[in-house]
């Protein structure tokens, strides 16, 4: 058992094959994080209980033995808050009586083999017997009965917790939460960077590197969605650590909804990082005996660098968070209706579209927006889920019929979540678009957010979206979202409750997906989020994969594709060639390779030229689909290091595939040619299966590759296709 719990010394100690977290029941059941880092076998863990000094003013309890101990200064597990601990809490609880005071200790805990599901809510799964092990620990605050049941899941396999915590209210009266984070980690020191990705529309996930130091820095949205702007995970990493070296702990939140990451570091230098529901647009009421379950937040802990903490968030998330069917069967190579016709589409367009894509070697045509309602641009029609007439005289049938006699797969685009005011939809139910009473509806993109807190409103378009997936063979859908939340109140919902809008939201979309999943289960869902507003582990629990970003210039795609990648995995990242720009069509095919590959063009509009090149991509796609897929991510030269050329490399399991792109974003005279290749095996022989050289993985990873005779003009780019003999 990864798990064990040390009576004596009221230890428990969670081990994956690489980490280990310590957690201790101290004096009068304060419950302490000792511990989090690379594995040790340490029991008992003495000394770090205490960690001396007080602080000014540090507050203590009486009853306890031990006369030195402060809660202001120990690494308090789960913090509440108004009792002795100053920094920023955990959890905050509205009692009964108005205060806010709580203080959680231990009552109880149970360990046991896999884990336990989060009702409504995406999680990690357990894939097989003894693949995971969990500990509840029960905490109570005393004087009001509120108990936090904190849960940890152990991956042994893969050096990666999960945690959430169940507020229960055992209070006997009503009290409000205001604040419940997923995961507070104590760490003893803040010698530590924060990575983390912040970024815009066609602009999503660029990398930063902030320093902490004495304060609070924290990185949250509260747009109703994980958002564009920040994503909803982040990296401590040491000061010295680098993308092969040095320690590194992730966290990431399994949630889509506004959400907050706040490192604090206090006067003694120490770090509590707490992961969670952004408070700001967060409260639950709960009645007596209620409970509310956080989601999910994951932590990895890594000592080979950055690279090491992307690729245990990377083989997790293939193996036990993305619906394993969609990871083991090859998805179809698809050609998207989007930027070639936008909404000027019909039978005809479509048709002409899936002739040529047909004749290129593509497998699946998506029709994007525009289908629906009387949608002809993005004025109105989004909630009208039912086919436009115009466009398409009698249906889908005519249109899906003739993709699929030509061999062609058939793919649909929907946004469940929005209501255009323009609609027949809203003309019969305006209570049916989120909004307070007395205030204007903010508009964007010329929608508002339809209420997915509502049952009957998702029952509603559920049933429309039903009726259209089950009459006609659709083997894809593209879940869009394309703005955020602003005047979250429901119609339905009282006062108590009127803090609730923004988490009842997501979760209204979550029982969309679910649904989804179970009465399709072979459909294939592509979330987007105008571009990549929404690319988080959430959304991959119901959808394998992510649209990227809107930006498919290959050049602006490095940073996107580096940045995203820091968390998520090649086989998530939805990317297409496009005509934009139109020329280096070798380039465009070797970044889009780096994810689920497809097209967006109009291939009518393809030169001869070009058509041989899109063969020869859609050749090296299906060569290279199980090792891009399942390998080894190595970024070999990050952009976020320079500002002319980027390298990354996919190593498969086994260490016998290797495949090695560079790109050029920029001409640059003093460029190095000599380039380390890593993760490889030094003893085995690869062969460059273009040239036929050889070389043995401990020359790759140390000589390393002379690059002087590949191109390294602006935009320019290469492979290197490595197998071993
Ligand atoms: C935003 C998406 O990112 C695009 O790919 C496209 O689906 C449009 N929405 C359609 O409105």
């Amino acid at each position: 058992m990864p798990i064990t719990f040390y009576e004596e010394q009221r230890i428990f100690k969670l081990d994956t094959k690489d980490s280990s977290y310590v957690i201790s029941i101290y004096d009068e059941g304060y419950l302490l994080g000792l511990y989090y880092g690379k594995k040790i076998p340490d029991v008992p863990f003495d000394g770090h209980e205490n960690r001396g000094l007080f602080a000014s003013f540090s507050p203590m309890n009486e009853k306890l033995q031990d006369k030195h101990f402060s809660p202001d200064v120990q690494p308090v597990e789960y913090s509440g808050i108004g009792t002795g601990d100053f920094r920023k809490p955990a959890v905050v609880i509205r009692n009964a009586d108005g205060n806010t005071c709580t203080d959680f200790r231990y009552v109880s805990h149970k360990i046991y083999s896999g884990k336990s599901e989060l009702p409504g809510l995406p999680s990690t799964f357990s894939k097989e017997d003894g693949d995971c092990s969990t500990l509840e620990i029960e905490t109570e605050d005393k004087t009001t009965g509120v108990r936090a049941n904190l849960c940890y899941t152990v991956f042994e396999d893969h050096s990666v917790m999960a945690r959430s915590v169940k507020i229960v209210n055992g209070s006997g009266k009503n009290v409000d939460i205001e604040k419940a984070y997923s995961a507070s980690l104590q760490l003893p020191d803040m010698d530590f960077d924060m990575i983390h990705l912040y970024g815009n529309w066609y602009e999503e996930r660029m990398y930063a590197r902030t320093a902490l130091d004495h304060g609070t820095f924290s990185i949250s949205s509260s747009r109703g969605a994980s958002s564009h702007f920040h994503n909803p995970a982040a990296i401590l990493a040491r000061k010295n650590a680098t993308e092969d070296t040095g320690e590194a702990y992730g966290v990431n939140l399994v949630y889509s909804g506004s959400f907050d990451i706040s490192a604090d570091c206090d006067y003694y230098e120490t770090t509590r990082l707490n992961i969670g529901i952004d408070p700001d647009t967060f409260k639950w009421h709960l009645t007596p005996g209620e409970s509310f379950r956080t989601p999910e937040a994951l932590t990895v802990y890594s000592d080979e660098g950055i690279g090491g903490v992307s690729r245990i968030y990377h083989r997790f998330f293939r193996d036990h968070l993305i619906p394993p069917k969609f990871v083991n069967e090859k998805r179809p190579l698809l050609i998207n209706s989007w930027e070639a016709a936008y909404m000027n589409i019909n039978t005809d367009i479509l048709v002409s579209f899936a002739e040529r894509a047909k004749e290129l070697g593509i497998e699946m045509l998506v029709m994007d927006d525009g289908w629906f309602g009387k949608r002809n641009n993005d004025l109105s029609s989004l909630g009208d889920w039912y086919v436009n007439e115009e466009k398409f005289p009698g249906g889908l049938s005519e249109l899906i019929g003739k993709i699929n006699d030509l061999g062609i797969k058939f793919g649909i685009w929907y946004e469940p979540e929005m209501i255009s005011p323009i609609s027949d939809i809203f003309e019969k139910h305006p209570d049916w678009a989120l909004g307070v009473p007395g205030r204007d509806r903010s508009i964007a993109r010329h929608q508002y957010v339809i209420d997915m807190t509502r049952s009957d409103v998702r029952d509603a378009i559920y049933s429309q979206m039903y009726d259209v997936l089950s009459k006609y063979n659709i083997e894809y859908l593209k879940w869009d979202f394309n703005r955020n939340i602003t005047e979250a109140g429901s119609a339905l919902l009282p006062y108590e409750n009127g803090g609730e809008v923004m988490h009842r939201f997501i979760l209204g979309t979550y029982d969309l997906l679910s649904r989804l999943r179970r009465d399709f289960p072979d459909l294939l869902i592509e979330s987007c989020s105008g571009g990549g507003g929404r690319f988080d582990a959430g959304m991959l629990y119901y959808s394998p994969q992510i649209w990227t970003s809107d930006n498919t210039n290959p050049i602006q795609r490095i940073d996107i594709q580096f940045g995203t990648s820091l968390f998520y995995p090649a086989s998530t990242m939805g990317a297409h060639v496009s005509m934009n720009p139109r020329d280096n069509f070798p380039t465009k095919g070797n970044v889009a390779l780096w994810g689920t590959f497809g097209y967006e063009l109009d291939p009518n509009l393809l030169t001869d030229e070009e058509k041989e090149t899109v063969k020869v991509q859609i050749k090296e796609y299906h060569e290279t689909y199980g090792l891009i897929r399942n390998g080894d991510l190595y970024r070999i030269i990050c952009p976020w290091d320079n500002d002319y050329r980027a390298a990354w490399e996919i190593v498969s399991g086994d260490k016998n595939e290797v495949l090695f792109t560079h790109v050029t974003m920029r001409y640059f005279r003093l460029w190095k040619h000599i380039v380390k290749l890593r993760g490889l095996d030094p003893d085995k022989v690869y062969r460059d299966l273009e040239t036929g050289k050889k070389y043995s993985g401990a020359f790759l990873m140390n000589a390393g590759l002379n690059l002087t005779d590949y191109p390294r003009g602006n935009g320019d780019s290469f492979k290197i296709h490595l197998k071993a003999e």
